[in-house]
């Protein structure tokens, strides 16, 4: 059983207890993060701090805490877990009141919970051993506020049990125009004729902790062009490659789009050549 952390206590995972009244409950009122540890080393660990204050502030939850203070508690609980490869969901929701009321309540406590999972060593630069996704296109059905991390995931669930049922691993959403905006977990990269394309940000697309680095590592050691920009559609189904991003499956290549192989099938040979760019440099973040 794992070690998880919830209000200033670690505890056997299945002693963690919140009420029913808990906003994050009832609500989905909260924000998360999900940051992933490989021999108790963090992958992004400021840049996701930072995004959770920023989604924080944008719900007007109060919890000012310090780059430090989160580090110590992550520390902790890597210790407490045993270290090797391991992930931390961070869930921090408005907290629970005494009723139900749709306005943010005055006075009550953030709730913090952090869950830790133990999970498969980084994704390796080897198109043989890569682990690979099929995907599904989508009409993106969810709202307008996709670039808050917001524990509110109904749209994303439904999006990535559509994909399944498809018999796919990612759905690949686009907008009313035909744009891609991201996966229902995850960024995407379009790549075509060695130049690689992502959709830009906006309040469609959440500002992923792997797109930020995967883009600031090819800036600093490749010189293939990599551009934020309108990417549609049609240009993901002539893509030579697709690449899913998430800090829970590092840069997956997609092998499959609405049942089609792409390119020839197999993680193609610029994803080969920036995941091993990205296997390098990503504890540097
Ligand atoms: N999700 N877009 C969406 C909708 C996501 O849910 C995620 C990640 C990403 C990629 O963000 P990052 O690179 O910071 O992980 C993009 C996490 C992993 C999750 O829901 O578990």
């Amino acid at each position: 059983m794992s070690i998880a952390y919830l209000n200033g206590e670690y505890l056997p995972l299945d002693q963690a207890r919140i009420s029913p009244l808990d906003r994050g409950f009832l609500f989905g009122d909260g924000i998360y993060e999900y940051i992933p540890s490989y021999d108790g080393k963090l992958v992004g660990f400021s840049l996701h701090i930072e995004r959770l204050k920023r989604g924080l502030d944008s719900l007007k939850i109060d919890l000012p805490w310090s780059l430090e203070q989160w580090r110590e508690i992550f520390d902790e609980l890597i210790k407490r877990n045993g270290a090797g490869n391991q992930s931390l969901y961070l869930h921090i929701s408005r907290g629970a009141d005494t009723k139900r009321d749709h306005a943010y309540p005055k006075g009550i406590k953030p709730t913090v919970f952090i869950l830790v999972s133990k999970i498969d060593p980084p994704q390796i630069a080897d198109p043989e051993l890569a682990h690979t996704f099929k995907v599904s296109s989508k009409q993106d059905l969810r709202w307008d506020r996709c670039h808050i991390k917001s524990t509110a995931l109904l749209g994303n669930v439904m999006h990535k049990q559509s994909s399944v049922e498809d018999g796919c691993d990612e759905a690949l959403l686009y907008n009313e125009k035909e744009e891609i905006t991201e996966g229902a977990s995850s960024n995407i990269v379009v790549v075509k004729d060695g130049k690689m394309a992502t959709p830009l940000l906006d309040h469609h697309v959440l500002p992923g902790i792997t797109r930020y680095i995967l883009f600031d590592i090819v800036g600093k050691y490749s010189k293939r062009l990599f551009e934020e920009r309108v990417v549609t559609l049609a240009e993901a189904r002539d893509a030579d490659e697709i690449w899913v991003t998430a800090s829970s499956k590092d840069l997956v290549p997609v092998v499959e789009l609405d049942g089609k192989p792409l390119g020839d099938g197999k993680p193609g040979p610029v994803w080969q050549e920036v995941m091993a760019l990205y296997s390098e440099h990503r504890f540097d973040y």
